[in-house]
């Protein structure tokens, strides 16, 4: 085992495999256990994965070996667990988003500062290598001024989708396709356009009846920096076509589809921008046509950042207070839908959104 930090995994739903098999492949970190409520599921992944199961999270906090938990629970339950993990003194990576509230986040973010103890989110799109050759763009002037920042997501989820376990149906859970599905690509628009000025947002529900959710969102934006963009996200739009993020500056355009770069074009053509055409894999699934059709590449390279935190003492590549502005941009989105209207940040009463 060597110097590998210890996880441990609390959740055996649909994500915790891609978090499982993240972990046996990497060189920097073990799955050491995992928890959950479920009998059945979490031996199933012991099983498969030669770990410990624990039916309980402080049974698994008692574990010494566990220094970093991963929680892969509905969104709504994530602030509890995530305090449970530091004052236990564990690290802890929480998948997105990581609250269902700005107050949830703030709070999560003392306990963790308190308990002297890392608390990075599972947002794996930021580190795909297309976003990363954007953002190194951006923050080296490339683009010039920045005009445009979109993404269109043109998903398919049957409605089966939203049954599989109760939270993904319900709103204050954390469901809906702008807090759950939409809410990478909006991260990321966030992490390279940001911050947001105002949102202008109409939500529908194209084809799920049975769901009392928005399967549909359509946004205008404004960023602070003077730029425009649109959020167009469905999980309506049968069969599901990969996911576009584009950057227009006045000196060039950028466009990742699903994972590679599908556009990168500058004023100044420059010898690397060859090799960074050549970004990303346009064969990867990146969960377009099902809940459960991408890789864990990406994954990995989250879970490698917090073992090497743990050793380094440093922040993870993700820290929780990076990802408030993207829940504040959500949020005002629902707020917007609810009253017809544009709404300015910051937002100042959370709950208006959710009414
Ligand atoms: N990063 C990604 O690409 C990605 C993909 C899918 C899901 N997710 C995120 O992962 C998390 C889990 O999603 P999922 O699709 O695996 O969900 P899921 O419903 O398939 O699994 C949820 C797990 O949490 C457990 N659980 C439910 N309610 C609980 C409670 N109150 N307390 C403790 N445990 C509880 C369930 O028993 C199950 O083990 C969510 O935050 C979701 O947004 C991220």
């Amino acid at each position: 085992m060597g110097n590998k930090i210890g996880f441990g995994l609390y959740g055996s739903g649909l994500v915790a495999p891609f978090h499982a098999k993240a972990l046996q492949a990497s060189e920097k970190a073990r799955l050491v256990a995992v928890a959950a409520r479920s009998p059945e599921p979490r031996a199933k992944l012991a099983a498969e994965f030669g770990c410990k199961a624990c039916a309980t999270l402080e049974e698994m906090l008692q574990d010494p070996e566990v220094q970093v938990v991963n929680i892969l629970t509905p969104n709504n339950v994530h602030y509890d667990q995530v305090v449970a993990c530091a004052r236990a003194g564990r690290h802890v990576l929480v998948e997105k988003p990581p609250a269902v509230s700005l107050r949830e986040i703030d709070g999560m973010d003392a306990e963790c500062r308190q308990a002297g103890v890392k608390l990075g989110v599972v947002l794996q799109c930021r580190v795909r290598k297309p976003i990363q050759a954007m953002k190194h763009a951006i923050e080296a002037g490339r683009f010039g001024r920045i005009l445009h920042a979109d993404t269109i997501m043109k998903w398919y989820r049957a409605e089966d989708y939203y049954f599989m376990n109760p939270w993904r149906s319900s709103r204050r859970a954390g469901a809906g396709v702008t807090i759950q599905h939409a809410f990478h690509y909006v991260d990321l628009l966030q992490y390279l356009a940001g911050p947001v000025r105002q949102v202008y947002a109409r939500m529908t529900n194209l084809t799920h009846p049975r769901v009392e959710l928005e399967d549909t969102l359509l946004a205008i934006v404004d960023y602070e920096s003077g730029a425009q963009g649109v959020v167009e996200a469905s999980t309506a739009l049968f069969p599901g076509t990969d996911l576009r993020v584009e950057i227009n500056g006045e000196n060039g355009t950028a466009i990742m589809v699903g994972e590679h770069m599908e556009v990168w074009k500058f004023k100044d053509e420059r010898p690397e921008d060859e090799g960074i055409r050549r970004l990303g894999d346009a064969s990867q699934a990146t969960a377009a046509s099902g809940p459960a059709a991408f890789g864990f590449c990406d994954h990995q390279v989250v879970i490698d950042d917090m073992a090497e935190c743990v050793h380094a003492g440093r922040e993870p590549v993700i820290p929780v207070m990076s990802v408030r502005p993207t829940l504040e941009w959500a949020l005002a989105m629902y707020q917007s839908a609810k009253e017809g209207a544009a709404v300015s940040l910051p937002v100042t009463d959370e709950e208006a959104a959710w009414g």
